[in-house]
C-alpha cells in the first residue's frame, strides 16, 4: 500500500492567516518533507451553515502543497462537529454514565450512535472526498481523529437503542440473552429488549456478561461509525489509502484495520510514557507493537516533536536528540510513514502549550535542525524500512473479547503489558499477537490470562506445540465462556489437557504478602493470585516457597507447553528465563542500547544519558563512530 516511506507533519492553515500559507507550506517542504496532513478539525470552517459547503481553504492548501510536490492526507472533520450541529440537533452529544451531557465547547462531544451524527457525518465526508478526489497528491485519508481519545464510553439515548438492537441481532431473543447472562442472579432477568440500558451507575458491580457485551457493543459502533466514511472515502477515491490514528481503550483495532481500513496509524508521544523521567524510553514500544499485530503497515501520523502540554500540564521538553530517537523508534517498530506533530505552535486555543516543531515564533530552532537531519537521512535511507521489518520469536496473544472481560473481572489484572516492556526492554523483540492463524511465524506464543477460550484456542495451541512452538500460558486462562461465565470444570478449563496439570487451591495474595516461585535455585515473585497444581501428565518446573503453599507445585511444563499458576506485577523475569532456554537471545552491547537487526543492517539506539562506547561506520551520519552518544542513534552494515 505504501511503496514510498512517508515524512512529514500536520499542518492546520485555518490557524494562520491565510497569507501565510504559501510561506508555511514553503517551509514545511524546506524540512525535507514529503508528506502533510490536513482537515481533520476544520469543519465549521467547511459547512459554516447546514447544508452550506466551502472548502477554498484547504483546497489552496493542497493546491499549494502540489505544486511544492507534497502529498496530501486529509482528515475527516467529524472529531468536532460545528456549533449549529449540536445546537439544532443536540441528541447528538454524547453523555457520561451518569445521564450528564457533554456540552458543546471542546472536541468528542458526540456520540457515535446517533442516526443524524452519522447522517451528518456521511454528508461531510461525502462532500469532502468529492471535493478532493480531483487532487492527484491526496494520497491517503485519516477517519475522524484518535476515536476513543477523551471518551470511551458513551450512554446517550442513541446508544441504548443501538445497544439494543446489537444485542438483539446477538440473542434473538429475551430468553436466550437471560440464558447467556445468568440474570437470575441477583433478580436482574429482563422481560424484554426494551428494558435494556448501556451499563449507568449502580450501588454495586454490574452483571458482568452485560458489561462484556456492552465493550463489545461500544467498539461495533465505533466499527461502524468509521466504515460508513470508510466507504464513502473508497467510492469517490478507490486509490487513496484509508487509515485512522489509535491507540485508545473500548476499540478493537484488529477489527477496525480488517473491516474499514487498508492500514492503521499510531500516534507517539513517548514523553506521555516517560513524565517520571527521561532515561528509559522504551514504554511507546507496547503501543508500537499492538498497532503492528494489527496491520502489516502502519504510519505515524503523530510523532511528538515538542514539549506537550494541554493548559493542565506540561510535559518536559525533549532534548537534543530525542526526537530523531523516537523517530527511528517508530520506524524500528514497524512504522513506515512518520508525520511530526506538529508544524507549528498554536497561537490561541486549547493546546497552545502544545508545542510542534516550531515555537510560537515560528523560528528555527535546535527541534527544527534535527528534523532537518532526520529527513535528510530518510531521503537517502528511507525506503529500506519499507522492505525490512525486524523478525520477532516471541509473540503475545490477546483479543478485544479478553479485554472486554477484563473490564467486567478487574479484579484479574492483565500484566501483558509488563511481559512485553520485560522481554522487549531484554533484546527480546516481541510482538502481539491477535489471531490464531498467525501463530505459526513465532518460536513462543504467552497466554497471559485469556480466561475466554473455546475448543479451537486448544486445538491452535496444541498445534503450535506439536511442530515445536514454546507455549506459556498463565493463571486464570481457559476459564471461561464467552459470555464471561465460569466453566463448571477444574481449571484451566479449557486448557487441562494441554497443559497436564489442574488447580488444587488458589488464593488472592494482597499487596503487603510476600510469595515467589522457584525455578532452577532462581526466585521470582507471584502477585496478586497465585494456584497450587496438581500434575496429571506433565511435570512441575517451579515451586511456591512461602507459607501454607510452600513447596507446592506453582508451574507445570508439558513437552512444550508451561503453565504459570500465577500473576506478576513488578516483575516478569520468569518469562524471560524460560524463552531464554529455548530461543537464543543475543546479550545487549549495554543496557540502553536497543538492538535490532534486519536485511543488511544492524542499528542501534541508545536510551540512555550517557554515551555508550562502541566503534563502526555510521551509515546515517556518513562518519566513523566510537561511541553512540546520548539518545543517539547509528546504523550499520552487518558482516
Ligand atoms: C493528539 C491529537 C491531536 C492533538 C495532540 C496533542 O492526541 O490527535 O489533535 O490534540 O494529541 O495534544
Amino acid at each position: 500500500m505504501i511503496k514510498e516511506f512517508l515524512i512529514g507533519c500536520c499542518y492546520y492553515p485555518e490557524h494562520w492567516d491565510e497569507t501565510n500559507m504559501e510561506n508555511d507550506i514553503i517551509r514545511i517542504k524546506d524540512l525535507g518533507f514529503n508528506t502533510v496532513r490536513m482537515g481533520e478539525f476544520s469543519w465549521s470552517i467547511f459547512e459554516k451553515e447546514e447544508g452550506c459547503f466551502d472548502f477554498s481553504l484547504l483546497e489552496k492548501a493542497v493546491r499549494l502543497a502540489e505544486k511544492n510536490n507534497l502529498y496530501v492526507i486529509l482528515g475527516t472533520p467529524t472529531a468536532a462537529p460545528p456549533r449549529w450541529l449540536t445546537e439544532r440537533y443536540p441528541d447528538v452529544l454524547c453523555k457520561n454514565s451518569d445521564g450528564i451531557v457533554m456540552s458543546h465547547g471542546s472536541r468528542q462531544h458526540h456520540n457515535h450512535t446517533s442516526e443524524v451524527y452519522l447522517r451528518f457525518c456521511a454528508r461531510i465526508t461525502e462532500e469532502m472526498a468529492k471535493t478532493f478526489s480531483r487532487f492527484k497528491n491526496v494520497i491517503g485519508w485519516q477517519i475522524d481523529n484518535e476515536l476513543n481519545c477523551h471518551r470511551n464510553e458513551s450512554y446517550a439515548e442513541s446508544d441504548d437503542i443501538a445497544f439494543r438492537k446489537w444485542l438483539k441481532d446477538k440473542y434473538g431473543n429475551i430468553e436466550a440473552l437471560n440464558q447467556a447472562w445468568g440474570t437470575c442472579f441477583w433478580s436482574l432477568d429482563f422481560n424484554d429488549f426494551s428494558q435494556i440500558e448501556c451499563p449507568k451507575r449502580t450501588t454495586t458491580h454490574k452483571n458482568p456478561s452485560l458489561v462484556t457485551d456492552y465493550y463489545l457493543f461500544l467498539s461495533d459502533s465505533v466499527i461502524n461509525y468509521a466504515t460508513i466514511q470508510a466507504k464513502i472515502i473508497k467510492k469517490y477515491m478507490p486509490n487513496a489509502f484509508v487509515t485512522h490514528n489509535g491507540y485508545f481503550a473500548n476499540l478493537d483495532y484488529k477489527k477496525l484495520t480488517d473491516e474499514c481500513l487498508d492500514l492503521l496509524s499510531f500516534d507517539s508521544y513517548p514523553m506521555f510514557f516517560e513524565q517520571k523521567g527521561i532515561a528509559n524510553g522504551r514504554q511507546a514500544e507496547y503501543r508500537l507493537a499492538q498497532t503492528r499485530g494489527c496491520s502489516e503497515q502502519f504510519l505515524i501520523l503523530e510523532q511528538q516533536s515538542g514539549p506537550g502540554g494541554q493548559l493542565s500540564y506540561l510535559l518536559p521538553t525533549p532534548v537534543p536528540g530525542q526526537i530523531r530517537l523516537w523517530t527511528y523508534q517508530s520506524i524500528l517498530h514497524g512504522a513506515v510513514g512518520v508525520l511530526y506533530f506538529r508544524y507549528r505552535t498554536a497561537l490561541f486555543g486549547a493546546e497552545q502549550l502544545w508545542y510542534g516543531i516550531y515555537d510560537h515564533d515560528g523560528e528555527e530552532n535546535y527541534r527544527s535542525g534535527e528534523i532537518r537531519q532526520i529527513t535528510e537521512e530518510i531521503r537517502r535511507v528511507g525506503n529500506v524500512f519499507l522492505k525490512e521489518r525486524k523478525h520477532a520469536d516471541v509473540a503475545i496473544y490477546n483479543d478485544y473479547h479478553n479485554d472486554c472481560r477484563r473490564k467486567s473481572e478487574p479484579f484479574f489484572e492483565d500484566d501483558s503489558r509488563l511481559i512485553f516492556n520485560t522481554l522487549n526492554g531484554k533484546n527480546v523483540s516481541t510482538d502481539i499477537v491477535y489471531n490464531l492463524d498467525d501463530l505459526e511465524k513465532y518460536k513462543v506464543i504467552i497466554i497471559p490470562h485469556i480466561a475466554i477460550a473455546d475448543e479451537m484456542f486448544e486445538q491452535k495451541f496444541q498445534k503450535f506445540a506439536d511442530n515445536g512452538g514454546i507455549v506459556i500460558i498463565s493463571a486464570k486462562s481457559g476459564t471461561k465462556d464467552k459470555n464471561a461465565n465460569y466453566l463448571p470444570i477444574k481449571n484451566p478449563g479449557w486448557f487441562r489437557n494441554l497443559t497436564g496439570c489442574y488447580v488444587d487451591w488458589f488464593t488472592a495474595l494482597p499487596d503487603n504478602t510476600k510469595q515467589f516461585v522457584e525455578m532452577d535455585n532462581k526466585r521470582y515473585p507471584a502477585e496478586i493470585y497465585c494456584e497450587t497444581l496438581q500434575i496429571e501428565g506433565s511435570s512441575a518446573v517451579g515451586y511456591y516457597t512461602e507459607g501454607f503453599c510452600r513447596d507446592k507445585i506453582a508451574m507445570a511444563k508439558k513437552g512444550n507447553v508451561y503453565y504459570l499458576g500465577f500473576f506478576c506485577k513488578n516483575s516478569a523475569d520468569v518469562y524471560y528465563d524460560i524463552i531464554a532456554k529455548h530461543v537464543n537471545i543475543a546479550t545487549p552491547l549495554d543496557k540502553n542500547l536497543e538492538e535490532f537487526a534486519f536485511g543488511n543492517y544492524k542499528m542501534y539506539l541508545n536510551h540512555g544519558d550517557s554515551a555508550v562506547k562502541c566503534s563502526g561506520y555510521d551509515l546515517l551520519c556518513e562518519k566513523s563512530f566510537t561511541e553512540i552518544p546520548a539518545y543517539g542513534v547509528v546504523m550499520i552494515g552487518r558482516e
